[in-house]
């Protein structure tokens, strides 16, 4: 039986977020650039944005440039942006014809004017689309965003009896979207390495050791199945889940 038959449509993730790792070296093993692994990374995407429509998902969140990869050679960097712009140009007509919202969260003002107004651009173009809401995480880190969000609530002048998780979530830059619930990371690392911190606090997670190239929609579906196998308690027992107390 293929996988997707076997996924329940009234068990899934609305938001499933990935942590795409690996380019370098899935490269590196075939004795190629590391850049190569970015641009064989963009298929992947597009076989996300596939299963993720075949399958239901609402929202789907991509780490595709962290805060910390500034620190990773100059040309790296460069090509990444490059790479980044020349997709997002590429890509977004069919995916607005296929009904694709298209966000972003991170620190915008840190990229490069080109990337900044092609980010913008494609915001706009897809505002009004409804049947999947691509996300992508660009110079983005968790710590940056908590911290940023703190400053807006001080500046706003709450008192601090008024701060609850609904206003601090609120505060993120994921305020429109739900909680990912399932979180994926390739390549192997058992790490979360800064990506969405207060948002993951109770998502499931799911690591495979094949590198982002090698991702693919069975492997989107595999990670569905695993979190519908999953008994989710949020810190109640078992059996108050089986009395769906
Ligand atoms: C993920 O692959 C892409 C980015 C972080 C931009 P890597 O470039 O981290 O590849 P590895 O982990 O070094 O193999
Ligand atoms: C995490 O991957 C960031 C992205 C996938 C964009 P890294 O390759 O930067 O993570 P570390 O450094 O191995 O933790
Ligand atoms: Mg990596």
């Amino acid at each position: 039986m293929s996988l997707i038959s076997q996924i329940r449509k009234d068990r899934l993730p609305r938001h499933v977020a990935i942590i795409m790792d690996g380019n370098g070296r899935w490269a590196k093993k075939q004795g190629k650039e590391r850049v190569f692994g970015h641009f064989q990374g963009v298929d992947s995407v597009r076989k996300t944005v596939k299963a993720a429509l075949q399958s239901g998902v609402e929202y789907i969140t991509l780490y595709a440039f962290s805060t910390e990869n500034w620190n990773r050679p100059q040309e790296e960097v460069n090509a990444l942006m490059e790479l980044l712009v020349n997709t997002i140009l590429n890509e977004v007509p069919s995916m607005n014809d296929q009904g694709i919202r298209l966000r972003f969260i991170g620190d915008r003002n840190s990229l490069p004017g080109k990337c900044k107004e092609t980010i913008i651009a494609a915001e706009g173009l897809t505002e009004n689309n409804s049947k999947l809401t691509l996300i992508l995480a660009l110079s983005y880190s968790a710590r940056w965003e908590i911290l940023n969000a703190v400053k807006k609530i001080v500046d706003s002048g709450v008192e601090s009896e008024r701060i609850t998780e609904e206003l601090f979530s609120s505060a993120l830059e994921t305020k429109d979207f739900p909680d990912p619930e399932l979180l994926i990371r390739t390549s192997g690392e058992l790490r979360i390495s800064n990506f969405l911190l207060w948002q993951i606090a109770y998502a499931e997670l799911f690591f495979t050791d094949k590198f982002w190239p090698e991702f693919d929609e069975e492997l989107f579906y595999e990670a569905i199945l695993s979190f519908q196998s999953r008994e989710r308690r949020f810190g109640k027992t078992s059996e108050q889940m089986t009395h769906s107390a």
